[in-house]
């Protein structure tokens, strides 16, 4: 099918006093880098560093005007030469408790599959001890800061704590005891850079074992008029499931 020579998109400029402007616009194909794989794209979830992106943040974005949209899908058009960890873990048979600093969250996560709810302040520890009672086999963190931190010092003997985000701070201080007095280890993940055979064994366990049930108000659609407000809304916390921006509305 013949690609249309224009498409809507979302751009987030640099303005002269360094402020950042969102705005939907009406690209050109040759607007695009040459060589570059071409999707048309369907829908994209509202990704966290979206909104990081769309707000000027340079350790996502470097260069502007740039156009959010790191879980774009689509069709592959043409080319000249890219967690609900509650649900999926759930689903696996684990035991999952989950944390939140939203009182009105229990219905929700218990939906998805939580066997129990801990509050924020339960999930980040400030005594200032090393080492607090093993609780976790491991954790999935995607706040990191002091959360990460309390995620650490309280995983048992050979757990594991995977690290995916930011959201409360980019900043981690814990000792070495986690890792030498338990064992616990410490895994990054970068889904960026993620490899294509990797990444497609996990798309297909996502669409297969670990598809969860994402209907009812797990999800929110939006049109690329609307996700500006949500932008603001992610950054705020205020967002819960997936934001599916639908490039067809
Ligand atoms: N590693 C990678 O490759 C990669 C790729 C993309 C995104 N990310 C990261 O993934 C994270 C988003 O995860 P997600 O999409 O799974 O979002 P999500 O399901 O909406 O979860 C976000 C969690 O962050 C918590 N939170 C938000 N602000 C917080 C704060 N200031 N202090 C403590 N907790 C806070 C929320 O708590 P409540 O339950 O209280 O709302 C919620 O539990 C971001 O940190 C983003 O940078 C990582």
């Amino acid at each position: 099918m013949p690609l249309p020579q224009s498409f809507k998109a979302m751009v987030v400029t640099e303005t002269a006093n360094k402020t950042f402007v969102r705005e939907v616009k009406q690209r050109e194909f040759g607007d695009l880098p040459a060589g570059e794989l071409i999707i048309e794209v369907k829908n994209s979830s509202l990704n966290y560093k979206d909104a990081l992106s769309a707000t000027g943040n340079k350790g996502v974005t470097r260069k502007y005007p740039h156009t959010p949209g790191i879980d774009a899908a689509g069709v592959v058009a043409g080319s000249t030469t890219r967690s609900f960890a509650v649900g999926i873990l759930a689903k696996l048979g684990y035991e999952v408790v989950a944390a939140t600093g939203k009182s009105d969250e229990k219905d929700f996560l218990t939906r998805l599959g939580a066997k129990a709810i801990i509050s924020r302040e339960e999930a980040n520890d400030t005594s200032g001890r090393p080492l607090q009672k093993g609780r976790w086999a491991g954790v999935v963190d995607t706040v990191g800061g002091n959360i990460l931190a309390t995620a650490l010092k309280t995983t048992k003997d050979g757990g594991l704590v995977a690290a995916c985000g930011n959201a409360m701070s980019a900043d981690l201080v814990t000792s070495v005891y986690p890792f030498i007095l338990r064992g616990v280890s410490l895994l990054g993940v970068n889904s960026v850079d993620v490899p294509m055979r990797p990444r497609t064994i996990a798309w297909q366990k996502l669409a297969n074992e670990w598809k969860v049930d994402l209907s009812g108000d797990l999800i929110t659609e939006c049109s690329l008029e609307e996700l500006s407000a949500k932008i603001d809304l992610i950054l705020k916390g205020g967002i819960r499931g997936r934001v599916v921006v639908d490039l067809s509305r």
